[in-house]
């Protein structure tokens, strides 16, 4: 199949890329490299430079594509507080520009990176798909919107259509800013020999989910996706910032107390861990163990700062 990945050359995409090619797919990359690096584009993977805002200008130059996988966003909580209408303009008229272009370009399928985000502070843990969706912060509401047009979309033009709510996503390339990269800020970090710091008690919770599962589930069952749905895409597991930061102190080679303490976020969800029940159910589980992911992320920063 020919897979249209925008944002790939983004963190999550550096790692959807690799694993399309070797699974047979033809893959082509647009980003407008705001954020994302020309070296995550694999080798034998096509890239088009362009801006999901303005697909006129590069669309014509991809050719009909089987599956367009939307990455491309704005990722960063805080900036979608600051600046709440390019939030909108990026994550919301962004994913229907896409949807347009999905169309224009005979895409039968549409599968979309949404976020944990959605869920707000709920209390009901874990999150389900269908429980109750009240986020907290306009990059919640900007992903919550895009997913409602991918759905209403997808029943007026027949497109096939899935959304993933990922949870906290981590492994190499990830970069230290942004959703979900605490565990980039503590190797980087520790990598440079410095002090991470822990915001609060270090209590709060978080679903961790490794890169490559992620990637693994944006391309199951590209034949036979089934039915437009959301997914979870998590691990169910909880584990508190303290936790994670010894795990890693432990595979890093540190002293347990190698880390500064600053007083909490406010905003800042205590609790958070998704339900991987209905992915299980589509066949789909995240199968590597926080240690594992950790050893390999680790080693990915540890080598960077060798290299730098
Ligand atoms: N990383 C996480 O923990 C996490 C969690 C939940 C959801 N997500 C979602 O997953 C997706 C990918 O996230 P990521 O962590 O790889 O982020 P990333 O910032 O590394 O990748 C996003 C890519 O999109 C590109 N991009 C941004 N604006 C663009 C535009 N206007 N036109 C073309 N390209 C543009 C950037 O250059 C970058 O390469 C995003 O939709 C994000 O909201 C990520």
């Amino acid at each position: 199949m020919h897979l249209l990945i925008t944002g790939g050359a983004g963190f999550i995409g550096s790692h959807i890329s690799p694993l399309a090619l070797e699974q047979g797919h033809r893959v082509t990359v647009v980003d407008n490299l705001s954020q994302g690096l020309r070296e995550n584009i694999p080798q034998g993977a096509r890239f088009v430079y362009g801006d999901i805002l303005r697909p006129q200008s590069w669309a014509p130059k991809v050719g009909p594509v089987d599956v367009v996988i939307h990455l491309a966003a704005q990722i960063s909580v805080p900036a979608s507080e600051s600046d709440p209408l390019e939030d909108l303009r990026l994550n919301t008229e962004g994913t229907l520009r896409m949807l347009l272009t999905a169309k224009d370009l005979g895409a039968r399928q549409f599968r979309m990176a949404s976020s944990a985000a959605v869920y707000g502070d709920e209390s009901c843990l874990p999150l389900k798909e269908d429980g109750p969706v009240r986020p907290i912060a306009f990059y919640g509401w900007s992903k919550y919107t895009a997913e409602r047009y991918v759905f209403h979309f997808a029943e007026l033009e027949g497109l096939e259509a899935i959304v993933f709510r990922l949870a906290n996503v981590y492994g190499p390339r990830q970069r230290t800013e942004g959703e979900g990269g605490v565990i980039a800020v503590f190797c980087e970090a520790l990598a440079q020999n410095r002090f991470p710091i822990i915001h609060g008690d270090g209590s709060q919770t978080r679903d961790f989910v490794y890169a490559k599962d992620v990637a693994r589930a944006f391309l199951h069952r590209l034949a036979s996706p089934g039915p437009a749905t959301v997914y979870n895409i998590s691990t169910e597991t909880r584990t508190s910032v303290r936790e994670l930061f010894s795990m890693l102190a432990r595979v890093a080679g540190k002293r347990q107390d190698a880390f500064r303490s600053a007083p909490s976020r406010p905003g800042d969800i205590h609790d958070s861990v998704l339900s991987r029940q209905k992915a299980k159910n589509w066949g789909f589980t995240a199968e590597t163990p926080l240690a594992d992911g950790l050893a390999l992320t680790w080693k990915y920063f540890l080598d960077r700062e060798s290299e730098a």
